[in-house]
């Protein structure tokens, strides 16, 4: 028999949503995602800090400085989305959530970062939120309005941006998902 839950079904029906509409999440919902976040796994000892962005001039900017650093880039398809002018990289959503990690940290937190960003996800999903993961607004970063950014954000002193995660109500729902490449699972038994 098929082993399956809530749990199961949550991480099953969870897909990348890239069409939001206006109208902000719920301050309980956004708590509840991060929440999740907070209790992700980490190596680093809770040495991740979560940036929430809801202003959405603030959102506006990030978008746009980081279209303008992937065409500095040499990397072709990166270079195209920055230079296509209907492109939102946070697609229109009312809420990014920034996930950073102390560099100071002994161990590396990209996988910390990495595991809470997919707990938000996971959360969003469960409570009916449609949510993405986006690396690209992470460009702003490396963009002439970068460090700006990052004061005004308050991403704190020595901590770096590893993740980032849109939330918002789906405009859509889900179509054409994916199938399960065959093959990708060894079992030595
Ligand atoms: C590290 C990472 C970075 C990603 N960055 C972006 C991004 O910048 N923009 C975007 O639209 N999707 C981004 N995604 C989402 C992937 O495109 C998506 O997860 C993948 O196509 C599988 O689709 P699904 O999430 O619907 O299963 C990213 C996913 C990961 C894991």
């Amino acid at each position: 028999m098929t082993v399956t839950n809530e749990t199961l079904k949550i991480i099953k029906q969870r897909r990348s949503i890239r069409s939001f509409k206006d109208e902000q999440i719920r301050e309980e919902e956004l708590q509840a995602v991060l929440e999740a976040g907070l209790y992700a796994p980490n190596a680093g000892d809770q040495a991740w800090h979560f940036t929430v962005v809801q202003n959405k001039e603030l959102l506006d900017r990030l978008n746009l400085a980081a279209k303008e650093a992937a065409t500095q880039l040499d990397i072709e398809h990166l270079k195209q989305m920055g230079n296509n002018e209907g492109f939102n990289c946070l697609y229109g959503a009312p809420t990014l959530i920034i996930v950073s990690g102390d560099e100071r940290s002994p161990v590396p937190l990209d996988a910390d970062c990495a595991a809470a960003t997919q707990n938000l996800l996971l959360a969003a999903e469960s409570i009916g939120l449609g949510s993405c993961w986006i690396f690209f607004v992470l460009l702003a970063f490396y963009s002439q309005q970068g460090s700006e950014l990052r004061k005004e954000l308050k991403i704190p002193e020595g901590y770096r941006p590893y993740s980032s995660a849109v939330l918002g109500y789906k405009k859509a729902a889900v179509v054409n998902v994916q199938e399960r490449k065959p093959n990708l699972i060894t079992y030595i038994r």
